[in-house]
């Protein structure tokens, strides 16, 4: 059975408004990333970095933040694949899910959740967190953190994807910089046989391990691939 597991990166986002992590300032909306995307970061400065996401989850909820024709394909890719699908992606934005994407490992979670540190509970939420927030499950203050993986921490879902990505037989990379493990070296980890994809507008360092390239931003490169992998299917 064909078996296809695609990751995407925050360049798949970058047409809908949202800011990759590595921009050409190497700063993350003004921030260097290992300040607010840090576990040393949070426990050092725990206001600023609640502040910093409170902003990314009122940008995503209020300034009318859209799927592009990216998230559009991948999500018909899913529904008229006839294999497994994984959708593995590294940002924490609803995107892929509004474009209609089911079942997606966020693996450095969701902007759109909290976490209660005494209960491990993860929460859906679309306000700001406050110290003073009181916790829904436990009911006490200064619990609550944005349910995303800092540096320093586990992705999700690690033991589950490794094991799908040892047997799919088609692996594609979209708009992610292969700087950042685990998942930069995920193509590393699917089988020599399989057909590896990627899709960015530049080469990366996982260029080389790679053997079809889209070149170009992924509101038109994605809707190619789509188009090629699932006429290839049919053959
Ligand atoms: P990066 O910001 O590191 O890389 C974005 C990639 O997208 C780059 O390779 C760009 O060339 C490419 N790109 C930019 N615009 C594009 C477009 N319109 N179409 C296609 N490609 C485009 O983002 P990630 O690789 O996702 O982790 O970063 C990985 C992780 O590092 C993030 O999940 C985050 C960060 O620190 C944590 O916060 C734990």
């Amino acid at each position: 059975m064909k078996s296809l597991a695609i990751l995407t990166g925050a360049g798949i986002s970058a047409e809908s408004g949202l800011k990759t992590f590595r921009g050409p300032d190497g700063l993350w909306e003004g921030h260097p990333v290992e300040e607010v995307a840090s576990i040393e970061g949070y426990l050092r400065n725990p206001t600023l970095v609640q502040t910093f996401y409170n902003q990314r989850r009122k940008q995503l909820i209020e300034e009318g933040i859209t799927p592009n024709l990216a998230h559009v394909a991948l999500a018909e890719l899913q529904r008229q694949w006839e294999g497994d699908f994984m959708l593995i992606t590294q940002n924490v934005d609803n995107l892929h899910e509004k474009a209609g994407s089911t079942d997606v490992l966020h693996i450095h979670g969701e902007l759109l959740k909290a976490r209660c540190e005494n209960s491990g509970t993860v929460l859906p939420w679309t306000k700001n967190i406050e110290p003073e927030s009181p916790c829904p499950e436990c009911s006490q203050k200064k619990c609550l953190r944005p349910h995303i993986v800092w540096f320093g921490e586990m992705p999700f879902y690690m033991d589950e994807i490794f094991e799908r990505l040892r047997s799919c037989t088609h692996f594609a990379a979209i708009g992610t910089s292969g700087l950042v493990y685990p998942a930069a070296g995920f193509v590393e980890v699917v089988s020599l046989d399989a057909r590896k994809f990627e899709i960015n507008t530049d080469n990366t360092p996982q260029s080389n391990n790679f053997d079809e390239y889209f070149t170009g931003p992924a509101s038109e490169q994605v809707p190619l691939f789509v188009e090629k992998i699932l006429g290839d299917q049919k053959n």
